[in-house]
C-alpha cells in the first residue's frame, strides 16, 4: 500500500502512494522542541496528535475551509492530498506568549485584539526566520493576492477555532499552519494538534499543550490525555 518515504520530519513521516495526488502522513510518537534539540520518544503521542488532527480538520471542512485531510487509514496513518508545500509558518496569535514575548516588549497574557498574524520563513537550519509582507512577496513566495487569502483563511480558522475551545473554557493562545497548493488552490496542510497550537485552562492558565514539554512543567502525554477527555472524550474512550 504504501510506496517509498518522501520524507521523515520531526515528528511525522510521508509516504507516496499508488495515486499520485495522495500521501499518507504517520504520526510518529517522537516529540521535539527548540528546533529539534529536545527530543524524546513519548507511548501515545503520536495517535493523540492523529486523533485531535482529523478532528480539527473534519471541523474545518464542516465550515467550508478545504485542507488536505481525505480520511484516516488507522490510528496514526492520515490520508490526505498532495500538496506542493510553500515554506512558511503562518502563526496567529490572540494573547502574547512564546517567542513573542521573548522578542517584543509585551507582557505573558495580553490580549491581542485584533489577532495578530507573525509568518516565518519554514527552515530549521536557518532557526526560522520572521518573515515580512514585501519578503513574501518580494521572494516570490507568494503573490499579493495568495498572502491576503492566507490571511483571511487563517482569521476565519482562528474564529472556528476559538469558538470550539470557549465552549471548553479553554483559551486558544496562538496556534501555527502550513498551507501548500494544489490543483490551483490553496489548501490547508500539515496539522493541528495540541504540538502546534497553544491553550490555556481559561481559569488557572494551566497549559494543555507543548509547553508542558518545553517548558518542563509535568508529564506532557498526561496533559494531553487530559485535554482529549475534555474536549472530546468519545475519541479519548478509545486510548488506554
Ligand atoms: N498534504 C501535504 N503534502 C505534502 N507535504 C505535507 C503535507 N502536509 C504536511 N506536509 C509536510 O510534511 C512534513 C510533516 O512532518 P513534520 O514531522 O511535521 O516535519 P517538520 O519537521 O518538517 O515540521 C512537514 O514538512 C510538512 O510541511
Ligand atoms: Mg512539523
Amino acid at each position: 500500500m504504501f510506496e517509498e518515504t518522501l520524507y521523515q520530519g520531526k515528528a511525522k513521516t510521508l509516504y507516496g502512494t499508488s495515486d499520485p495526488d495522495e500521501l499518507v502522513v504517520v504520526f510518529r510518537d517522537d516529540i521535539t522542541a527548540f528546533n529539534g534539540e529536545k527530543h524524546d520518544i513519548l507511548k501515545d503521542k503520536g495517535r493523540f496528535n492523529a486523533a485531535a488532527s482529523a478532528f480539527f480538520m473534519e471541523l474545518l471542512a464542516s465550515h467550508t475551509i478545504a485542507t488536505h485531510f481525505i480520511r484516516m487509514d488507522d490510528t496514526i496513518t492520515m490520508r490526505v492530498r498532495h500538496l506542493a508545500m510553500i515554506p512558511l509558518e503562518v502563526i496567529i496569535r490572540n494573547r502574547a506568549a512564546g517567542s513573542m514575548v521573548k522578542r517584543y516588549p509585551v507582557a505573558e497574557g495580553t490580549v491581542l485584539d485584533p489577532p495578530i498574524i507573525t509568518i516565518d520563513y519554514k527552515d530549521d537550519a536557518r532557526g526560522d526566520p520572521m518573515m515580512n509582507d514585501e519578503i513574501i512577496c518580494g521572494l516570490g513566495i507568494l503573490t499579493p493576492a495568495e498572502l491576503e487569502e492566507i490571511k483571511e483563511k487563517t482569521r476565519r480558522i482562528n474564529t472556528i477555532l476559538c469558538d470550539f475551545f470557549a465552549g471548553y473554557g479553554i483559551a486558544l493562545i496562538d496556534f501555527k499552519l502550513e498551507f501548500g497548493r494544489y490543483k490551483g488552490e490553496i489548501l490547508l496542510g500539515d496539522e493541528i494538534s495540541m504540538d502546534s497550537m497553544r491553550l490555556w485552562d481559561e481559569k488557572t492558565r494551566e497549559s494543555l499543550d507543548k509547553d508542558v514539554y518545553r517548558e518542563n512543567k509535568g508529564d506532557v502525554i498526561k496533559t494531553y490525555h487530559t485535554l482529549l477527555s475534555r474536549i472530546l472524550p468519545e475519541i479519548d474512550e478509545e486510548f488506554d
